[in-house]
């Protein structure tokens, strides 16, 4: 068992959470230490927006805890979780598309002093330059991309010290996700912790520091990014490659070679 440092920034043990009567999570355990890259793999409804849902105090959990920055907040409600550092970039964006990009900014420093916005709008700029050109234009009218540059600068609004992404790949043109993963290791340089989900596994096995799968709401492997994106399992199951055999002495052969690391 990992134990709790001064330098984790969050602790989910035990989590146990889901949707009223349906239970999703089960006993899930988590850590994300200060300056880490981590990532959560699995398929579609394994539970890792309901995890991501949990730790922000979108769900309460039914038993286990979470601990952010040493204080445990399990069962808190959403703004202090933000104001403890810990945002989340949702699913599917979840913009405000009648309103501006200006406006969709400002929602997310909603737990900071107004004398910040203006000094946190431009960090947003330095990140996404396009940002600064249609903060009049509204939400609705920007592409895909653009989108989730907004998603990601409101949150960034909240200046938070762990940043949480659902999916940020999620719907967008191949170019586009290589410019969105471009920015989010831009704010690794800068020293950002991210826990990111995403289906995108062979791009986020390669940017993040280490890796959890969750399996029908349980984890059932974690370990090294670069370990489980060898490991035959994640590859076939997750990558798409298919080793030609699964026999324990050919682990260690190379397998077929569909992608360039
Ligand atoms: N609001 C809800 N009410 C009831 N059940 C829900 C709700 N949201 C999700 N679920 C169920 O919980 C399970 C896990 O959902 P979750 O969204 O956490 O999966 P996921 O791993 O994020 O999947 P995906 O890759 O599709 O985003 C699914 O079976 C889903 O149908
Ligand atoms: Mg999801």
């Amino acid at each position: 068992m990992s134990t709790v440092s001064v330098n984790t920034s969050l602790s989910v043990r035990g989590v146990t959470s889901g949707y009223g009567q349906v239970t999703v999570l089960r006993d899930a355990s988590i850590d994300v230490s200060e300056g880490e890259i981590v990532a959560i793999l699995g398929a579609n409804g394994a539970g890792k927006s309901t995890l991501l849902k949990t730790i922000v105090g979108l769900l309460k959990p039914s038993t286990g805890s979470v601990e952010a920055y040493g204080e445990d907040v399990t069962g808190a409600a959403p703004d202090r979780i933000t104001r403890k550092g810990i945002v989340l970039v949702p699913e599917g964006r979840q913009l405000f598309d009648s309103m501006t990009v200006r406006e969709n900014l400002q929602l997310g420093a909603y737990t900071r002093p107004r004398s910040e916005q203006a000094e946190s709008m431009e960090r947003v700029f330095e990140l996404f330059p396009i940002v600064k050109d249609r903060l009049s234009q509204r939400a609705s009218t920007m592409s895909g991309g653009q989108r989730q540059m907004v998603a990601i600068g409101r949150a960034l609004m909240a200046r938070p010290s762990l940043l949480l992404l659902d999916e940020p790949s999620l719907g967008l043109a191949p170019i586009v996700i290589q410019e969105t993963f471009e920015a989010l290791k831009r704010l690794r340089e800068d020293g950002m912790t991210i826990l990111i989900v995403e289906q995108n596994a062979n791009m986020t096995l390669k940017f993040a520091d280490r890796a959890y799968v969750l399996d029908r709401g349980r984890v059932t492997m974690d370990g090294p990014a670069s370990e489980l994106a060898a490991d035959p399992r994640i590859r076939e199951a997750y990558l798409g490659i298919h080793t030609e055999q699964k026999a324990p002495l050919d682990a260690g052969a190379p397998a077929p070679s569909s992608d360039e690391s």
